[in-house]
């Protein structure tokens, strides 16, 4: 068996707090350990007690003052735009046109998307970020080059390839029945191919037909296990597309859910220009409205409301977006979200951030237990959080009083600097610790 342990401030959740000041929905240890056992959490605890039940010889990771939480989720990023990232100067439909369709194109060829599938696993772990829920191309290249990238890592991520049979070049389109055959092709190889999982990919539902969509809802429905991501009410040009594309549908959501398409395994990218009709179809259906605010600000979509979404009793994720997205950070992102909500009245504590970004994420993607918490049989993917990784940040936390404040400094200042070190199932995913004070060292 394969023993580390892992030793530093921990910080888990419980359950969603209700609240900024909610104690009760975290678990703390301030000099805690993690003994990880061949890739999971065997036990927790604080470093007192723990110390006795692990074996001499066992190496430990020791992050002297680092918070170590569970690994970041992003449960909506886009694995060919990695060099659409920061493209200047347009809105939705017209950005897809300019400079996504011209770079996803590029994954027709295998040695680019394998290429890019090591940068974007990289960056990710450079971000602290250890499960991610990542659009495809149409090529099954591209998500071949995804799947076995991570799986040669031993991460954990859910992909599908981009279904596409209208709207786009043609170099992007796949027939429903071709695109059908890739899908279940890549089901079949990757979903429950070690931690990999398999998500339908209906782009959005200006770029299939009816007949395709009705195509993925059927695939779904064979497939109990797999999840279906997509975008919804993003873009107010992109809404009136949709209203000339699907006549007789009562609305976009209305669409998806006429092929089967919304559901507790269905992730709804954006969700911004909502009736209140289609916020009941997605709560009645329990689907999950993704929160995606530096793609919103950045693309001039809007301000996703997060409030009125829980009110409602829709589920929530929080995610990147990249390459609509700015920044691959889930501390960036959970940033954005703040202002976001700030321009509308709203807040979201520090507490409420960090357990969306872990546990909340995991379970709106159906996979808490297995990755969000650390819990002993859940997989150890972590980050080592530092508060005073720039000079920026040092200086704020000489005044910072306790905990949430310092979870606040990080999520308003940080980002891939503060993360020293990212464990993808007990193993260190980052050559080279960003720290002069953490050290590794061997217990006799
Ligand atoms: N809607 C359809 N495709 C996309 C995409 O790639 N990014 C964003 N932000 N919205 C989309
Ligand atoms: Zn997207």
């Amino acid at each position: 068996m394969s023993l580390r342990a892992i030793r530093g401030r921990l910080l888990t959740f419980l359950r969603a707090p209700q609240g900024a000041g909610d104690a009760q929905s975290y678990s703390y240890h301030h000099d805690g350990v993690v003994l990880v056992a061949d890739g999971r959490v065997d036990a927790l605890g604080p470093t007192a007690e723990l110390m006795a039940r692990i074996p001499p010889g066992t190496p430990i990771d020791h992050h002297p003052d680092a918070l170590i939480l569970p690994g970041f989720i992003d449960p909506h990023i886009h694995f060919p735009q990695t060099q659409v990232i920061a493209s200047y100067g347009a809105q939705l439909l017209e950005w897809l046109e300019k400079y996504t369709f011209v770079e996803e194109q590029k994954f027709a060829d295998p040695a680019h998307a394998a290429r890019n599938a090591e940068f974007f696993l990289d960056e990710l772990a450079r971000n602290g970020t250890t499960t991610a829920c990542a659009y495809c191309t149409a090529h099954p290249a591209s998500a071949e080059a995804l799947f076995s990238a991570a799986h040669k890592r031993n991460t954990g991520m859910i992909a599908g390839n981009s279904v596409m049979n209208r709207n786009a070049p043609p170099g992007l389109l796949a027939p429903a029945a071709t695109a059908i055959a890739d899908s279940r092709d890549l089901i079949r190889r990757w979903h429950g191919t070690g931690r990999q999982r398999y998500a339908v990919t209906p782009r959005f539902a200006i770029t299939s037909t009816g007949d395709q969509l009705a195509a993925l809802g059927a695939l779904l429905k064979e497939f109990p296990t797999v999840l279906m991501q997509t975008h919804l009410d993003e873009n107010v040009n992109e809404i009136a597309a949709i209203k000339n594309l699907f006549p007789d549908d009562a609305s976009y959501t209305a669409v998806y859910a006429r092929f089967g398409l919304l559901g507790p395994r269905s992730l709804m990218g954006h969700c911004i220009h909502l009736t209140d009709d289609e916020i009941a179809l997605l709560r009645d259906t329990r689907s999950v409205a993704v929160f995606c605010p530096t793609s919103n600000l950045f693309i001039g979509s809007g301000l996703f409301d997060y409030q009125r979404l829980k009110t409602a009793g829709v589920r929530i994720a929080l995610a990147t977006d990249v390459g609509g997205g700015t920044s691959y950070s889930m501390l960036r992102t959970a940033a954005e979200a703040y202002k976001v909500m700030q321009l509308q009245g709203q807040n979201l504590p520090a507490l409420a951030a960090f357990d969306l970004m872990t546990r909340g994420n995991a379970a709106a993607l159906g996979l808490d237990g297995e990755i969000g918490t650390i819990a002993p049989g859940a997989f150890a993917d972590l980050v080592v959080l530092d508060a005073r990784a720039t000079p920026a940040m040092a200086h704020r936390m000489e005044v910072a009083r306790n905990l949430e404040e310092e979870l606040f400094v990080l999520m308003t200042l940080g980002d891939d600097r503060a993360v020293r070190q990212t464990y993808i199932a007990g193993e260190p995913a980052l050559n080279e610790e960003r720290t002069s004070v953490a050290l590794s060292s061997e217990i006799t």
